[in-house]
């Protein structure tokens, strides 16, 4: 049932308003505002002290694990059985040209919930967690949702830290550098069920007019970058026959990651986001090239699939080349699927205040991916328009950020005071 408890838009966006003039940044091409907040930078150190200072006002206890997960306690007044909070939580990192509503909403949302609770006075059996984890987005250090990924003992803190970057500096040194080097225990912050609002990122939403998404799951993601060793020669004098060009064998791969894609079908996808010439010069042939690969499927077999057949043109362009191409894995989950039950609550919670809602898939990684293993998860999306994201134009209209978090609120309240099945 949808709860008396109503949340403010006003505070919410103004929120996000605030949020976002950090690490604010316009595209000198289209006049775009939106944010560079690359992981564990100074502007995200900026993001993280404002979001800490929010968390204290709102009186919720703060937590610092080692890998910089920031995590907002509210109190429950349940029994010791039921200490294990409800958790809601995204990210405030960004890629380096990125809108303002991917993942701070999810986590802006959990503040206005907390704050919305705390103005009914209202308290509930579960406590209630608010959770920024650290370094979603992978563009400076890979994988992606790497805080997440720690925080559910999915990849150990130590190899999190020795992480090098595309700047040459360690997650651990760059924690450290920011201030963000915790030490909390996280087992208690164990959650009983974990919620993520985020913009959908994609056009379905948008180009239906539907207010809602429930969200059904993350599709498989494997990112992989190639190195390529060729010789570096003069662009006039080297014939044609006798190039080892590195360059060269780094555009075959790209149009290959397009021609495979196509053939596949969908719902296969893949990208190659940058591509790296060296020396980079005009009157010389590239000596070693790097690129990154970005595959994703919801069938995990069909991304297997996509991934030995590139794996396999890569192989043979390296021999026709007469080129070295070492490949390193960067990031590589399996699609998952959310909690039916929240699912459907999702669903019938949008149907209660009468707004339009579907199901859908998700295209792009997130940290409720990593949480749905170790707990029942949900995901509720709202619309992008046109469907731009990981752009400063990215955007999103206040009414429909405003259903969902009210849904968000309703579930939260739903799953926090849910009572434990008791065995007899
Ligand atoms: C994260 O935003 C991703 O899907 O790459
Ligand atoms: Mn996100
Ligand atoms: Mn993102």
């Amino acid at each position: 049932m949808a709860s008396p408890v109503r949340l403010s838009l006003d505070r919410l966006m103004n929120r996000i308003g605030a949020l976002g003039r950090i690490g604010a940044f316009t595209d000198p091409v289209t006049g775009d505002t939106g944010v560079c907040r690359l992981a564990l930078t100074g502007a995200d150190r900026m993001a993280r002290d404002q979001l800490v200072a929010w968390m204290r006002a709102l009186g919720l206890t703060v937590s610092i694990d080692a890998i910089g997960n920031i995590v907002g306690l509210r109190a429950g007044r349940g029994p010791a059985g039921e200490t294990a909070p409800v958790m809601l939580g995204s990210h405030i990192d960004s890629v380096a040209t990125g809108g303002r509503y991917d993942g701070a909403l999810g986590v802006l949302a959990g503040l206005e919930v907390v704050e919305a609770l705390n103005e009914s006075n209202v308290t509930t059996r579960r406590p209630i967690a608010v959770a920024a984890f650290t370094n979603e987005e992978g563009s400076r250090f890979a994988p992606d949702m790497m805080g997440s990924l720690v925080f559910v003992g999915g990849l150990p803190l130590g190899d999190a830290l020795a992480t090098v970057g595309i700047d040459g500096t360690t997650v651990g040194d760059d924690l450290a550098r920011i201030g963000y080097a915790g030490s909390a225990d996280t087992a208690p912050l164990m959650p009983s069920a974990f919620l993520e609002l985020h913009v959908e990122q994609g056009p379905v939403l948008d180009h239906e007019g539907v207010t809602l998404g429930a969200v059904t799951g993350v599709q498989g993601i494997s990112w992989t970058e190639f190195t390529i060793d060729g010789v570096a020669n003069h662009a006039g004098t080297t014939p044609m026959a006798l190039r080892h060009d590195a360059g060269h064998a780094a555009a075959a791969i790209a149009c290959e990651v397009r021609r495979l894609v196509t053939a596949l079908g969908p719902p296969q996808v893949g990208t190659v986001g940058t591509i790296r010439l060296h020396p980079g010069l005009v009157n010389v042939v590239a000596g070693q090239a790097t690129l990154t690969v970005d595959l994703r499927n919801t069938d995990n077999d069909r991304l297997r699939e996509a991934e030995t057949l590139l794996h396999s043109f890569v192989d043979d362009l390296a021999a026709q080349e007469g080129v070295r191409i070492a490949s390193r894995r960067l990031a590589r989950f399996d699609p998952v699927a959310f909690d039916e039950t929240l699912v459907s609550r999702v669903e019938a919670l949008a149907r209660d205040h009468g707004h339009a809602v579907r199901r859908l898939s998700s295209g792009a990684g997130h940290d409720a991916q990593m949480l749905a293993p170790v707990c029942p998860t949900a995901m509720i999306f709202v619309p992008s328009r046109d469907g731009i994201s990981h752009n400063p134009a990215e955007h999103t209209d206040p009414a429909p950020i405003g259903a969902g978090a009210q849904v968000l609120l309703d579930l939260t309240l739903e799953l926090a005071n849910t009572t434990p099945e008791t065995t007899p």
